[in-house]
């Protein structure tokens, strides 16, 4: 997510706006654009979105999550709650620390870890509380960004190194502890549907004379889409959304993977929950009409635009994520959810101030610093509104403190 641009830019200034990319860059680009073509070519024409978005971030060595490009951070293209600030990872190990105590378990798994950043003040947190795991998993799914991890974490927490273990899958025994990620289900690729008022479609991509990429609309072929499909559309005209007029259109985003995820999480978790943070909305707000061209959204360099198709590889593609959908899915696998809030009112419940209280005003720089990360973390109009904390788990009834100042999940 970036550090709130202003504005969107349409896709049809991005080549003007932005910066270039040095050649070199730009033909890593070009070697990512001619494997996506050559994909469509062999595919009778034309690719889903997932596909597309899939090899965008994910093509072994040239995708924007697989290949060595600086992301996160003032020199990437986005910003993250555990870049801005460490306070976010140390309110996340003491809500940890109340799940472990409550489910009596001692291994945290995180899916996604980014930079790495996240483990490092996580499992320090959990250290200066006496509660270290016995055991802190990585489950990456870029190898790149699984080398980084080992990197930050062997040079800032050599004495805690060999409790971590990175995973190549997710385990096929049962697995007993709590699984944590940070703006995972953003980054898995979706499909794109295009709802009218008798009819569904799925936006391909395609080919077209000049080899560019293009739009292609017909029937989705995935019958777990075409389903979602239906539902999203009644609910958008039960919600009187779509009128009359010939011509009018709905786009928006089917995230299937994140609930087959979900799902596969669910099947090997014996005991212990699932904590995920990210942005997004409950349905009933994801499908305002207002959002009639959806919630996709590409970062590059800071800028926020609407171009998928812009330089594959160098920019991040990413979806805001519909948490009941989440829900839904995470009843339908014998999970329960036991609390959907915002950003803010997790940190401001889950020891935020707590943990500030010891901060000295007289050192005027550091306390600035502190007060504008807790500004970027919380404010409504930066990362505070927008980002959603879901706490899902089997069996045991989990309460935490974080949920307790405002719970939302009967909103979902
Ligand atoms: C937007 S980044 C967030 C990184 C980090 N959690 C943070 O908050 O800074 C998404 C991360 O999820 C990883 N990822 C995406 N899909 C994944 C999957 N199915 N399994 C494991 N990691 C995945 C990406 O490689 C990347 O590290």
């Amino acid at each position: 997510m970036p550090s709130t641009p202003s504005n969107t830019i349409k896709s049809n200034q991005t080549q003007e706006l932005f910066p270039e990319p040095t050649p070199e860059i730009k033909a890593h680009s070009d070697r990512l654009k001619h494997l996506i073509q050559d994909k469509i070519r062999a595919n009778g024409h034309k690719i889903t979105f997932a596909d597309y978005m899939n090899l965008a971030l994910y093509a072994p060595g040239l995708g924007y999550y697989s290949a060595g490009l600086k992301k996160f951070g003032k020199q990437g293209d986005f910003i993250t709650a555990p870049e801005v600030s460490p306070l976010f990872s140390q309110c996340l190990a003491i809500q940890c620390q109340h799940i472990l105590e409550q489910t009596e378990q001692d291994v945290l798994l995180e899916v996604g870890a980014g930079s790495g950043i996240m483990a490092v003040e996580l499992i320090l947190e959990l250290e200066r509380q006496s509660s270290l795991p016995k055991h802190y998993l990585i489950l990456e799914l870029s190898a790149d960004l699984r080398e980084r991890q080992q990197q930050i974490i062997k040079s800032r927490l050599p004495h805690l190194f060999e409790r971590f273990q990175w995973l190549d899958r997710l385990p096929e025994k049962p697995f007993k502890g709590i699984v944590i990620a940070n703006e995972l289900l953003d980054a898995m690729p979706v499909h794109l549907i295009k709802l009218e008022k008798n009819s569904i479609s799925e936006r391909y991509v395609s080919l077209n004379e000049n080899e560019e990429f293009i739009w292609q609309d017909s029937k989705p072929e995935n019958p777990h889409l075409q389903k979602a499909a239906e539902e999203i559309q009644a609910l958008q005209q039960s919600l009187a959304h779509l009128n009359d007029k010939p011509g009018h259109s709905y786009i928006t985003e089917v995230n299937l993977q994140a609930v087959d995820w979900l799902k596969s999480i669910a099947d090997i978790l014996e005991s212990g929950a699932i904590l995920l943070v990210d942005y997004g909305y409950t349905a009933q707000e994801y499908y305002h009409p207002q959002r009639s061209m959806g919630t996709l959204m590409c970062h590059y360099q800071h800028h926020r635009h609407d171009d998928p198709f812009y330089l594959p590889g160098l920019q991040d593609i990413t979806a805001h994520i519909d948490f009941s959908r989440i829900a839904r899915a995470a009843s339908d696998t014998g999970l329960n959810v036991y609390g959907f809030t915002t950003q803010a009112h997790f940190l401001m419940a889950g020891g935020l101030m707590e943990l500030t209280q010891d901060l000295n005003p007289d050192d005027v720089m550091h306390f600035t610093e502190v007060a504008r990360q807790i500004k970027m973390l919380t404010l409504p109009e930066e990362m505070g509104e927008l980002f959603k904390v879901i706490l899902l788990a089997k069996d045991k009834a989990l309460s935490l403190p974080a949920f307790q100042f405002q719970n939302f999940k009967n909103r979902l």
